[in-house]
């Protein structure tokens, strides 16, 4: 048992559509055994020792969050989602701002479609994290060859993967440099697809800290049907 755990605050953006499901509902709330994917990403959160409070960014009309048993934790907090997902994680920032949250507390981002965060992923990132001047996130190292494929689908060259890694979440950095970075990322124009990019954009180096593998992002039919194989049989 850690006895002095790194305090930490998360924000789950959970307004996303998932249209590569092909679902008649958002991806989080797709069933994975006996609940919701989103409950089954909260409850990675929930019941550690360090967390000070979760927003949750919801799309406005989002039908099914009142539904779940969550919703009504007090821990669990409600933020407007965005247009694109770096608008629901600031919108998240600032809901656990008006909550107390302060600058140079730690804040981790997790996308709700990743129910599988392992435990000791969480705990490795929160220890080797924890006195770094930046940040970082949860990665895996590739591990198939990778290809540049030209337009004509021809293979126009084989990339060196050694320096090549899979950016995964939580996504863990300071709330002032991760607001700063993520508002400043939007009044330029760059895109960013996760924290770590807008935290690059500011001019840092966030540190890769090595995940498992099977901390997926649910974004295809074969992604469920996998996870749930496993999860019955954990
Ligand atoms: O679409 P994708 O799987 O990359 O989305 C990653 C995460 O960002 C998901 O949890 C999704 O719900 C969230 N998201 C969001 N607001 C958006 C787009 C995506 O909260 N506008």
């Amino acid at each position: 048992m850690n006895h002095n755990p790194t305090p930490f605050w998360v924000v789950i953006p959970a307004a996303g559509i998932g249209s590569r499901m092909a679902a008649d509902r958002p991806k989080q709330y797709l069933q994975l055994g006996q609940r919701t994917i989103l409950e089954h990403t909260l409850n990675c959160f929930l019941g550690r020792a360090g967390v000070r409070g979760i927003a949750v960014s919801l799309a406005s009309d989002d039908p099914w969050w009142p539904g779940l048993a969550c919703a009504s934790d007090p821990r669990i907090s409600r933020a407007a989602g965005g247009a694109e997902r770096a608008d629901s994680v600031l919108a998240g920032l600032e809901r656990l701002a008006a909550l107390g949250a302060a600058d140079d507390d730690w804040v981790l981002v997790h996308d709700a479609a990743r129910p599988n965060l392992a435990d000791e992923d969480l705990q490795r990132l929160l220890d080797e994290l924890g006195d770094d001047p930046v940040g970082g996130l949860l990665a895996v190292p590739a591990k198939d060859t990778l290809k540049r494929v030209g337009a004509d689908g021809r293979v126009e060259q084989t990339v060196d993967r050694r320096p090549i890694w899979l950016a995964y979440t939580p996504q863990m950095f300071r709330l002032g440099m991760l607001r700063a970075a993520l508002l400043g990322a939007a009044q330029a124009g760059a895109e960013v697809t996760d924290e770590a990019s807008a935290v690059e954009w500011l001019g840092h180096r966030p540190r890769v800290v090595e995940g498992r593998a099977d901390n997926i992002k649910i974004t295809r039919p074969d992604d469920l049907e996998w996870l749930a194989l496993r999860w019955d049989s954990r």
